[in-house]
């Protein structure tokens, strides 16, 4: 299974000519040349879709993001992608091995791969439909996530679970963050009589969906003893130290 191929249709070099290419990044006085964003409202920065629900009939004007705030977007839906990719990875690495000594844990680790390959999925539309480049780092974490979930594998179901721990603990309280983030931009455009577009409440609702699934996995993994890994300090702590520099590294790179 190859979960890249509608990423390798967008070759890095092709999307980080210009600020300007952030197009529901950036603000629409910058994209009157592209035509697939043709919003009415002159202060709508975000392309928004017409006919959307939750924008059908409001009178609000747009919130428009700043540079900062455009600039930590970009970062984020970078981030998101990558750790992504990784899940998927680390599931593909790990099932087999956990599964041929524990049959009936198929239905899960499919479960949880499959919702993973959903979040890829994902952000891969995101990050293709607003022309983020992804990270420099794709092929190391590819590496890196692809060992990581062998090596837990080998190690046994416990410390494939543990794995599944610490990643989640990470991985939620950074889509946590992302969520307070947009929240606090919600929270500041009502009170300047404005709201936020709907492409940007329909990623807040993304985020949301993904981390309750993420932090689902989470239960799992402890359901399933990821707490009996030995050695489970260790293990958990250079697995979300990892997961945290990875995200740092990603921010930039
Ligand atoms: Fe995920
Ligand atoms: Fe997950």
């Amino acid at each position: 299974m190859n979960p890249l191929p509608s990423l390798r249709r967008y070759p890095r070099s092709s999307r980080s000519a210009s600020p300007l290419l952030l197009d529901f990044l950036a603000p629409s006085i910058l994209r009157h040349n592209q035509p697939r964003y043709s919003s009415t409202n002159a202060s709508s920065h975000l392309g928004s879709n017409s006919g959307s629900a939750s924008g059908a009939g409001s009178q609000k004007p747009k919130y428009v993001l700043n540079k900062k705030q455009r600039e930590y977007l970009d970062r984020a839906l970078r981030v998101n992608q990558a750790g992504e990719l990784a899940a998927t990875l680390i599931y593909t690495a790990q099932t087999p091995q956990v599964v041929r000594s524990h049959p009936h844990l198929r239905p899960l680790m499919k479960h949880m791969y499959d919702q993973e390959a959903g979040h890829f999925s994902t952000f891969n539309n995101l990050i293709a439909k607003h022309r983020i480049r992804p990270t420099a780092m794709y092929p190391v974490w590819e590496v890196a996530a692809t060992f990581l979930g062998w090596s837990t594998g080998v190690m046994g179901r416990e410390a494939a679970m543990a794995c599944t721990e610490a990643v989640e603990t990470e991985i939620g309280s950074h889509y946590n963050d992302q969520v307070r983030e947009i929240l606090s931009w919600e929270a500041d455009a009502q009170s300047r009589g404005e709201e936020l577009d709907d492409e940007l409440k329909e990623m807040l609702a993304t985020f949301r969906r993904i981390r309750d699934e993420e932090l689902e996995h989470l239960d799992h993994a402890v359901e399933n003893d990821a707490k009996e890994a030995r050695p489970y300090d260790p293990l958990v702590n250079v697995i979300r130290l990892g997961c945290r520099t990875a995200i740092k590294i990603t921010e930039r790179v």
